[in-house]
């Protein structure tokens, strides 16, 4: 169970907090979509979750380990064994194949598995890129390499910040299909980051960031 508890962040410089007070809980395996305005702080938010920044005040825990990291070594330990990523930017490394971008984190971790690799590469269609080198690929193809390594370690949290931002409506469709019933097949917790209704319309609970708060797109309300 991921569990945030008046979580608050202001960067200094910008008018306004980008999270004031949030809390959510998100029981195991489900999936929540965010959307908001550009700015309103959703990649913020990703970011403390990750670890990558620590919040001003509030706390956050999964399966009751504090994600507030005082050492790196503690943030670099958990983003390996528990965490799964899908960034903006993709972050992929152009030095080595679409293979190898995608079974880097198993590796690390130390659990590579080639079959589950290409289902989730044939899911995303990619799996004729294997060899293929990050430069030479589309944007699109990009972003489907990043979700593909984000998923084949089996990481028990997965933050995805608009992951099909760069897809056409029907590859958008086919790689949101693909991430949420994979998170859902393997009790995966999902968090994702998105525009686009539709794509928010398919998670089990779909919230909107506005004024440092969330609030429910649905019927289910965010715990305190
Ligand atoms: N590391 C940072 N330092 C200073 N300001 C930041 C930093 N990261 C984000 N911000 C600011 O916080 C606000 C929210 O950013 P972000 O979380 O990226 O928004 P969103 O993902 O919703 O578009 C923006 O005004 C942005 O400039
Ligand atoms: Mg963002």
């Amino acid at each position: 169970m991921l569990k945030i508890a008046h979580l608050s962040k202001h960067f200094p410089g910008t008018a306004a907090p980008q999270l004031d007070g949030l809390s959510l809980t998100v029981p195991a395996g489900q999936s929540v979509s965010i959307q908001g305005a550009s700015g309103c702080g959703k990649s913020t938010l990703l970011s403390l979750i990750a670890g990558f920044e620590l919040p001003d005040s509030g706390d956050i825990t999964f399966n009751d380990t504090s994600l507030i990291f005082t050492h790196t070594r503690d943030a670099d330990a958990f983003r390996r064994q528990q965490l799964g990523v899908v960034f903006q930017s993709f972050n992929l490394l152009d030095c080595l194949s679409v293979w190898d971008n995608i079974a880097f984190p198993a590796r690390l971790k130390g659990n590579p598995d080639d079959t589950y690799q290409r289902d989730i590469m044939h899911q995303l269609d990619i799996a004729h890129l294997e060899t293929a080198m990050i430069g030479s690929l589309s944007g699109g193809e990009q972003q489907r390499v990043a979700i593909a390594r984000a998923l084949a370690h089996r990481p028990a949290l997965l933050l995805a910040d608009e992951p099909t931002g760069n897809l056409d409506e029907a590859t958008s469709e086919r790689v949101t299909t693909a991430l949420i019933d994979t998170c859902r097949h393997t009790g995966t917790t999902l968090m994702l980051v998105t525009h686009a209704s539709e794509v928010a319309d398919c998670t089990d609970v779909s919230y909107r960031l506005h004024n440092g708060q969330l609030q429910s797109n649905q019927s289910a309300v965010p715990a305190s």
